[in-house]
Formats: structure tokens, sequence, C-alpha cells
């Protein structure tokens, strides 16, 4: 019997094991439950008694070897091998997804850049405004339907009576306030109107209002600097007109279109068969306004102008429903790759 288990032993320490296979052909020949171990065990009982101490150990020695073998090959068969750890530099790499601006905030720098290249500078305030910032300073006359409950939000702070500005003007106003001519400045900000929703109209939207004040600034200035504006952002090739309009805080005051960009001028149903897309409100500057500001009108004027960034963003990127910026789409969203 002792020589029987040294003859397996040997056997065991030359048993080679490569493969997962012959790891499992292993484990059934000498551990399994019809093993040679199971039958080695067995014959125990057959061993003269003065024996069995002696085979009883070397055969628990036997199964320790083979269990040893059994669980030291599986460990080495489990792990992967080191090349097999290396990057594969030839397989494809796992895309990662990468955000994109804003369609609202792309335009919204392009118009920045257009306006700060003749040397506008950028002015920001507060969405919660004063009565006199958002209307009395800006000339709003206290019967005027902006300064109603149906065209303004208007929330109680600390007592006082303060609207969501509804235009970025009150910016404006503050920039007057506290700086002296030559003030050449843009004001881009989100506003708020008490409208229903919908594809044509929001409780909110965004502003770029522009100012410019100093000595003999006349209304071909404001001309010459809208036209440079618009074949900026809608190329060379780009018409303005003006239309006489009134805004309280403007005289003599125009609302001003661009030639249309989807039709190239020729009518099509954006412009309504025009040529023409209204994109915003201008104006020289009240002179009640720059006194209600400390600034001397006698010696100063000025012209101020008012753009919403949708409406701009809807003519170059053709945007017509007004929710989709806000809705946060992301099959919307993906399409403005654009300066990341
Ligand atoms: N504040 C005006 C608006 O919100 C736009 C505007 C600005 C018009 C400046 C004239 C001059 O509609």
């Amino acid at each position: 019997m002792k020589d029987k288990i040294e003859s397996i032993i040997e056997e065991i320490n030359h048993f080679t094991i490569n493969d997962i296979q012959t790891l499992e052909k292993f484990r059934i020949q000498y551990l399994g439950t019809k093993g040679i171990l199971k039958d080695l065990f067995g014959d125990l009982k057959s061993v003269p008694n003065e024996d069995k101490k002696d085979v009883g150990q070397l055969l628990n020695g036997l199964r320790t070897l083979a269990e040893e073998k059994f669980n030291l090959q599986k460990e080495t068969l489990d792990t992967p091998k080191e090349s097999t750890l290396k990057m594969d530099t030839s397989r494809p790499g796992v895309d990662s997804e990468v955000g994109s601006r804003h369609p609202l905030m792309l335009v919204r720098s392009e118009i920045i850049e257009i306006f700060s290249r003749i040397g506008y500078s950028v002015s920001e305030g507060p969405e919660i405004e004063d009565d006199w910032h958002n209307f009395s300073a800006l000339n709003f006359p206290p019967e005027h339907p902006a300064r109603d409950m149906q065209d303004t939000f208007f929330i109680e702070n600390n007592g006082e009576e303060m609207a969501l500005r509804t235009h970025t003007s009150s910016v404006q106003v503050r920039v007057m306030e506290n700086q002296k001519p030559p003030i050449r400045t843009i004001s881009p900000g989100r506003v708020f109107r008490n409208e229903a929703i919908s594809a044509r109209a929001h409780c909110f939207f965004h502003q770029v209002e522009g100012l410019y004040i100093d000595k003999n600034v006349s209304f071909a200035d404001l001309k010459q600097t809208l036209l440079y504006f618009a074949q900026e952002m809608f190329g060379d090739k780009a018409k303005i007109r003006l239309r006489p309009s009134y805004f309280p805080f403007t005289e003599p005051s125009a609302e001003v279109d661009v030639s249309c960009t989807i039709c190239n001028a020729k009518g099509c149903n954006v412009c309504k068969n025009t040529g023409w897309l209204e994109i915003l409100g201008c104006g020289m500057v009240d002179p009640s306004v720059l006194e209600s500001c400390g600034i001397d009108s006698k010696e100063y004027t000025g012209f101020a102008f008012g753009m919403g960034i949708e409406r701009i963003t809807q003519l170059k990127y053709k945007v017509n429903d007004l929710r989709l910026y806000s809705e946060n789409d992301v099959r919307f969203l993906k399409q403005f790759t654009g300066g990341i």
C-alpha cells in the first residue's frame, strides 16, 4: 500500500497541467468521487491495525498534495496572462460623449464678439429690477401697458414691488447712471414677459441690447453699426431696412429688417414672401432718458438697439419653435457642436 501511495505521489508530481481540460481530468482522476484517493481511503480498512496510522498519514499527505496542485494550477489558469492585459492599440476606442454649447449661447457669444470688434464692452445687471430701472428712467408713462400685470411679472421683495426685467434696457440705465460718456456697451441677458408659452412666444427669452453715447452721435452712425452687425452675422450680402416705430425711450425709433437669409430675399414662407425678416428695435436715446440718468442731453447724443437672441438663432439655424430652446432634448442640443 505504501509503495502504491509513493508511486501515485510520483505520478501527481509529474502530471503536467496546461489547460482547463487537463485540470478537470486531474480533478476527476485523483480527487473526484470515484477517484484514486477515494479508493485508497476505502482500502485503509483492510490495512493491518499497526500500519493504519502510518498509511493514514501518507494518504492525508497525498490528498493535500493533490489538492494543492489542483488549486495552484486553477489559480494560474484563471488569471489572465500578462500579454492579454496589455492594451491592444489596434482596437477601436470607446466613444465618450462630448457636450455641446447651447445654440443660444453660441449666438450670444457671436453677437458679443461682433460688437467687441468695434469697441463695445459687455455690461450685465440684475434680473429682478425696480420700477425705476425697468420703466420710469426709460420714460414709460404710468399708463403704459408694459406696467400691467398682463405683460410683466411682478414679485414682492421685502415689502417692495419688484419686476422681473422685461428687457435689458434696465442695464443700460445702470451703466448711464454710473459711467461718463463716451459709453459703448452691450448688455446680454435673460428677460421675462407674461406670455402664454407657444411656438412663437415664451415667458422668458434672451436679449442683447446696445448703447452708444458720445458727442455728435447720429442716426447715420446707428444705421451703419446695424448694417455692420447684419453683414457679420448673416453674410456680406445681407441688407437692412429701417421702418419707423415707437419706443418710449428712443426718438426717433425704428424697427430693423434684414434681407431674408433663407431665400436670399426672393420670398419664402419664413419671410412670408416679403424678402425681409424683422430682427431688432432701435432709435436715438430720448433726451429725457439721458437727463434721468444724469447725462447732459445738450452735450451728448446716443443711440440704442435691442434684439432677441432666440430670433437671431432662429434665422441662423432655422429653429422655428421657441420651446425647443428650453426643453433640453439632447437630440436637439446635439446638433450644435460648434465652438465647444
Ligand atoms: N427694449 C426694447 C425691447 O425690449 C428694444 C429696444 C432697445 C428698442 C433699444 C429700442 C432701443 O423690445
